[in-house]
């Protein structure tokens, strides 16, 4: 396979940065493609422990290029101390390589996202307050400062001046604030130009060069197909698309070169933040899953909710992704249950529905049908062989691959790069 996306596919922290760490030695490219410094990679391998938030999290090996595309939005000062925290570890990021259509994460942005979530009040959509929503809101509506504007100190303040102004009115006028200074940006910015030229070029022109010459990619997604502002649980969703096509908009790879979708699955289910979740659990079980698995976001520490593992939601990001390999994560987190719960259809008031409701109300009132399972009481992460694994845990994975309509290619049995069951390889 020469170009495989990894796809996110629930509500976020599947483990994608396991897999892609896992993927990237075979790999020439990595190239993240979504999101920004909202992400929270978490990677484990020889090296050490890493959270990555904006760096690819290919990073660990040398001659793979790790690409942040254009689909990205950057806060400079986020990656610059990213880089730090890397090198002072002793990891060389030579390899490291910025689009320059990439927008950036600006003052305002910041400012922007923590007041509107404080208007929210306790409708606030639990952001990561990381300046993700402004960011993007800001490229759309074409008012946003690209990494290729920092590049000529004249062309960014020239830009900067153009949107300042009304940045400012915002600010000042609608939340009571003072004005953001001029000269104080230009100068905060024209520092971070400083350390990001040299990896700033034209990435996509690079990756398809890579690609003639036969290269193998990996797409490197962020957060998860739920958090898709089209098809997620809008609008508790985030500001970019997770989803498989959101790899080609965010690379400049287009569609046809994509050889593998690959589908990164929880075990279970967790989200950060707002929003409806049908399987969430507040009891017990839940907590014994978030204490077992450490269920804390990688960037902003919060307790992620824990639930049983949704196959509505699961069947619906196949459908939305076109996944042609699952990679099942987390299993180990289950070995010591005595029954697993599937979620297989939602019960809303009356009717059974076995689809993802456009509208929040509805999500909201839905309660989860479930199937249960016995459990397998058995250690899972020492196995490294799929037909070892416990029949009734062979018994879970079968019964999902059903529901989602997708076979899962690799299993998870652990946070490490070796623990993995590799059923087919992908790359
Ligand atoms: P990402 O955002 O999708 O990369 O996922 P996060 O890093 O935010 O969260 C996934 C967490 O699960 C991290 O703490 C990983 O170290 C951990 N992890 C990944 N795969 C496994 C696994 O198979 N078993 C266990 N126990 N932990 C895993
Ligand atoms: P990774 O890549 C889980 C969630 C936030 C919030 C919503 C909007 O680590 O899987 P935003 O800051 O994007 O405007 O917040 O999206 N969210 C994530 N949840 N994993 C992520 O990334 C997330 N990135 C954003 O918690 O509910
Ligand atoms: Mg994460």
């Amino acid at each position: 396979m020469s170009v495989i996306a990894i796809i996110g596919a629930q509500w976020g922290d599947e483990g994608k940065g396991k897999i892609v760490d896992v993927l990237a030695e075979k790999a020439d490219a990595v190239i993240r493609f979504s999101g920004g410094d909202n992400a929270g990679h978490t990677v484990i391998n020889p090296r050490g422990e890493f959270k990555l938030h904006i760096v690819p999290s290919g990073i660990f090996y040398p001659r793979t290029a790790c690409i942040i595309g254009n689909g990205v939005v950057i806060n400079p000062k986020v990656l610059i101390e990213e880089l730090e925290s890397l090198k002072s570890k002793g990891i060389e990021v030579g390899n490291l390589h910025i689009s320059d259509r990439a927008h950036l994460v600006m003052p305002w942005h910041l400012l922007l996202d923590g007041l509107e979530e404080e208007k929210r009040g306790r409708g606030a959509l639990g952001t990561t307050r990381k300046g993700i929503g402004p960011a993007f809101t800001d490229k759309t509506a074409r008012r946003g400062i690209r990494t290729c504007d920092i590049v000529n100190l004249e062309n960014f303040k020239s830009r900067l001046s153009e949107i300042l102004e009304t940045k400012n009115e915002i600010l000042v006028k609608i939340h009571n604030l003072k004005p953001l200074d001029f000269n104080s940006i230009v100068e905060e910015y024209d520092a971070y130009a400083a350390r990001l030229i040299p990896y700033i070029k034209d990435t996509t022109a690079m990756i398809n060069d890579l690609l003639k010459k036969g290269g193998k990619v990996v797409l490197e997604g962020a957060q998860g197909a739920m958090l898709d502002p089209d098809f997620g649980s809008y609008p508790f969703v985030t500001s970019s698309s997770p989803l498989a096509a959101g790899a080609c908009m965010g690379s400049g790879i287009n569609p046809r070169r994509i050889d593998c979708v690959a589908g990164i699955f929880k075990a279970y289910t967790t989200r950060v933040g707002g929003g409806p979740m049908p399987t969430e659990l507040n009891d017990t079980t839940g907590e014994y899953i978030r204490q077992r698995a450490h269920e804390y976001g990688a960037t902003t520490g919060r307790a992620r909710r824990c639930g049983w593992f949704d196959a509505v939601v699961g069947r619906y990001s196949t459908q939305l992704n076109g996944f042609t390999s699952g990679i099942l994560t987390r299993l180990d987190v289950l070995d010591e249950m005595d029954t697993v719960k599937i979620c297989t259809a939602y019960k809303e008031d009356d009717k059974i529905i076995d689809r993802f409701p456009a509208d929040i109300n509805s999500l909201a009132r839905c309660q989860p049908v479930y199937e249960e399972l016995p459990g397998w009481k058995a250690t899972t992460s020492n196995v490294r062989d799929f037909k070892k694994l416990p029949a009734n845990a062979r018994k879970y994975i079968r019964r999902l691959e059903e529901l989602i309509e997708c076979s899962f290619h690799i299993i998870s049995i652990g946070p490490r790069r070796d623990q993995s069951i590799i059923i087919k390889r992908i790359i």
